[in-house]
């Protein structure tokens, strides 16, 4: 089930989600792996005259599932930890297609980097460069670096999605950019090879990100004079879906940022997460129970912000559908989750078919940044998750037991 789907599609994606409902019970991701590569397919279409390499942003669904895909559709992957490095391996993608970006690297992640033979690390600080030359010589390797310039421009659908500004934790400042790259120049185990920057997430105009790729190319081009060569120019992911707004024009986009690139002979490197992922996954919830407070109509659901925590951390506002309830009266409804906090919700104040108890909601757009913020919190095991492919179905995690919630644990 996905975004703007016809009525009769509709249909049949919901009887589906009931059916699975019945047999992994609830509540559960669901991800539609054909949307995924169609997505991922389009993006690759948009991008075909350009010099490029897109690495999917790990971060936004780690799911095996997912990442299979991205191995076996030839796509890169721009990864944040040690951890993400792992599955990426894992799943056969290539080691010089990964852009490892993590504001706060671990030696052992750094070495895991290196030996794996990725594209490029990242680099957030002038210690963390040197940090990284330490490992790279302790292994006799050279290492690729990739400078994260601070664009000191912000954007991002939410204060804390915007991670451009100047006194942003993520990226040096220009001078320092610089100065990284000449050490990195002068450097015998590191190989200056691009220049990075991410302005900002759930971006519905990419203006910011077009302004930050200005002075980066700027920079590029002063480095070339300096007898710096890069090959990547990365501008990060950013792409919003429509979770009500209009989605950015990503051909119109893609001009405009190869026109910034022209000339400088780079390989545009692009990370998208939520675009490619975020419109792929629905999430499943079952009502407990609805009741009414202070005027308020509220179903109280099995899952919740431990699942799915956008909705609180965010306000962000997901499409919702109440399955087989398209018949009743629509009214204003708080769809809450069983977490004992009041900021625990799924959505407030939505027009709705009226809730019932046992009815199942469905959570759209929740391919990117669901399964990967959720919580143990209240002791509620990891939900289910399936995939959906060429119109059948399985289960792609096991829900999780209260065995796993006490399995590292020692008294
Ligand atoms: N590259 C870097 C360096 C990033 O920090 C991010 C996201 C991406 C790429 C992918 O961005 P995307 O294409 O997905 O916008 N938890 C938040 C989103 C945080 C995004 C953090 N960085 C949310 O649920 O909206």
């Amino acid at each position: 089930m996905t975004a703007g789907q016809g009525a009769g599609e509709r249909g049949r994606s919901d009887h589906c989600l009931a059916t699975i409902a019945d047999e992994v019970g609830t509540p559960f991701y669901a991800y539609d792996l054909d949307r995924f590569r169609e997505r991922i397919r389009t993006f690759e279409d948009a991008l075909a005259d350009v010099p490029h390499l897109t690495c999917y942003a790990v971060k936004a669904n780690d799911a095996l599932a997912l990442l299979e895909v991205v191995a076996a559709e030839g796509l890169g992957a721009d990864v944040v930890s040690g951890g993400e490095l792992a599955k990426c391996l894992q799943v056969g993608i290539a080691p010089k297609t990964i852009v490892f970006s993590g504001v706060g690297k671990r030696e052992d992640e750094i070495r895991a980097a290196v030996e794996a033979g990725i594209r490029s690390l990242n680099v957030e600080s002038l210690e963390e460069l040197e940090e990284i030359a330490d490992a790279a010589r302790r292994l006799g390797r050279v290492a690729p670096v990739s400078v994260r310039l601070n664009p000191d421009v912000a954007g991002g659908g939410h204060e804390y999605l915007a991670t451009g500004g100047g006194a942003s934790k993520f990226g040096l400042q220009r001078a320092e950019a610089a100065e990284a790259f000449r050490r990195a120049a002068a450097e015998a185990a590191l190989d200056p090879v691009g220049i990075s920057f991410h302005v900002g997430s759930q971006l519905l105009d990419m203006a910011p990100v077009l302004a930050a790729a200005t002075p980066a190319a700027e920079l590029w081009r002063e480095l070339e004079r300096a007898g710096i060569r890069l090959e990547d120019f990365d501008a990060g992911g950013g792409l919003g879906i429509s979770y009500g707004a209009a989605e950015p024009d990503l051909p119109a986009y893609v001009d405009s940022l190869a026109e910034i690139a022209g000339g400088l002979d780079a390989t545009l490197v692009l990370e998208p997460g939520r675009h490619l992922a975020g419109p792929v996954g629905t999430f499943v919830t079952r009502v407990l129970h609805v009741k009414q407070a202070g005027g308020r109509t509220i179903a109280v659901c099995d899952g919740g912000s431990n699942d799915l925590l956008r909705p609180a951390l965010y306000g962000a506002e997901h499409p919702i559908a109440v399955l087989a309830g398209d018949d009743r009266e629509e009214t204003q409804v708080d769809v809450v989750g069983p977490l004992c906090e009041s900021g625990d919700f799924l959505a407030l104040g939505r027009g709705l078919p009226l809730p019932r108890r046992g009815d199942l909601i469905a959570v759209e757009l929740a391919g990117a940044y669901g399964r990967v913020m959720s919580s143990t919190y209240n002791a509620r095991p990891l939900c289910a998750e399936v995939v959906l492919e060429q119109g059948s179905w399985r289960v792609s995690r096991e829900r999780g037991t209260y065995d796993d919630l006490v399995r590292n644990e020692r008294t």
